[in-house]
């Protein structure tokens, strides 16, 4: 390799042939098995031994035998790996790499909310940290939140963090008493519902797929609606030749691995001058710094035993019921 450095990962700057090489070898090398969101870039999609939605990945990484995981994904998910499979190092390719979900819900004042309503069950999204899941009863992800709240139908229920989410469990679940946690993921609430209007004018046949995490102005002019993997696999055998898609489009790598002569069209943004459509978070994770995280085995996630033992109760219990 050359000895120019790469300027956040300390890599030394070399092909991307050459790089895929190293990383296979290190994964060998350090017993490594590599967990990627669909969220990631094509390459590290391509370079992980599981692909998938926040649900699969954790029970994946539940099972993981080998002697390192690294998540290619957000904090929480690492996080929820090392609260399932704590014996196993979890190394994650960029320590920044958080979720505005789960910043915008600080354990202190969900504490303070929940508080206020002490007879309901509590739960939370995947998408928030292990302190904010220690104070759940139940964990669900975008997959099962409509199975998770149906299961306490003669309870009241604390929904969080998502706003957006929630309104879409209350109606499918019939649950209009929802008490919800009013956060938000900002590129999901930022697609363009005015903008989705036009593109369902110039493509009359297109289907239109959206995540739950979308504003009602985008899930009600939305076909499909469901997680990361539902939308992929409902693009896979959906009839039509367009699919107009409401998430972020990293999502299309794994789609057209399998429809290839579809044409995929991402829900534009409020502000097209920049990439809002895309999760920063997420993106944050590249090549390089996933190559330098298995050759140093850090960054790592460390977690203290009493709040995990607390957040995985909850995580359990998701497990359990979906
Ligand atoms: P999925 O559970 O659908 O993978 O979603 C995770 C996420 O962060 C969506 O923004
Ligand atoms: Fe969080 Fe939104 Fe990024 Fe998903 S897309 S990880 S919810 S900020």
């Amino acid at each position: 390799m050359s000895d120019l450095l790469h300027p956040t990962s300390g890599v030394e700057a070399t092909l991307p042939e050459e790089l895929e090489e190293e990383i296979r070898r290190l994964k060998k090398e350090r017993n490594a098995v590599v967990l990627a969101h669909y969220y990631q870039e094509s390459e590290v999609q391509d370079l992980a031994d599981h692909v998938g939605d926040s649900l699969a990945l954790a029970r994946v990484a539940q099972q993981v035998e080998s002697d390192v995981i690294v998540f290619c994904g957000v904090h929480f998910m690492a996080e929820t790996a090392k609260i399932l499979n704590p014996t196993r190092t979890v190394v994650v390719p960029d320590l920044a790499a958080g979720c505005s979900l789960a910043d915008g819900c600080p354990p202190g004042e969900f504490k303070a909310f929940i508080d206020q309503h002490p007879d309901a069950v509590v739960v939370s999204y995947i998408n928030t940290s292990a302190a904010v899941k220690a104070l759940s009863d139940v964990i669900c992800t975008s997959s099962n939140a409509v199975e998770i709240v149906r299961h306490y139908a003669d309870r009241p229920v604390i929904f969080a963090p998502d706003r957006h989410l929630a309104r879409w469990v209350s109606k499918q679940a019939d649950r209009p008493d929802l008490i919800v946690w009013q956060g938000a993921c900002i590129v999901h609430e930022q697609f363009n519902a005015k903008a989705l209007t036009g593109l369902r004018v110039r493509h009359p046949d297109a289907e239109v797929l959206s995540h739950p995490e979308c504003d009602e102005a985008v899930l009600e002019q939305s076909d499909f609606i469901g997680s990361t993997k539902k939308i992929i696999d409902r693009a896979i055998a959906s009839p039509a030749k367009t699919l107009i898609i409401g998430t972020e489009d990293g999502v299309f790598h794994q789609i057209l691995k399998h429809v290839p002569e579809k044409e995929l069209i991402q829900v534009p943004g409020m502000d097209e001058s920049c990439a809002c459509n895309r999760c920063p978070y997420m993106r944050l994770n590249t090549l390089e710094k996933l190559y330098a995280c298995l050759r140093d085995l850090k960054p790592e996630i460390e977690l203290d035993e009493e709040t995990r033992l607390a957040a995985l109760a909850p995580l359990e219990k998701m497990l359990e019921l979906s």
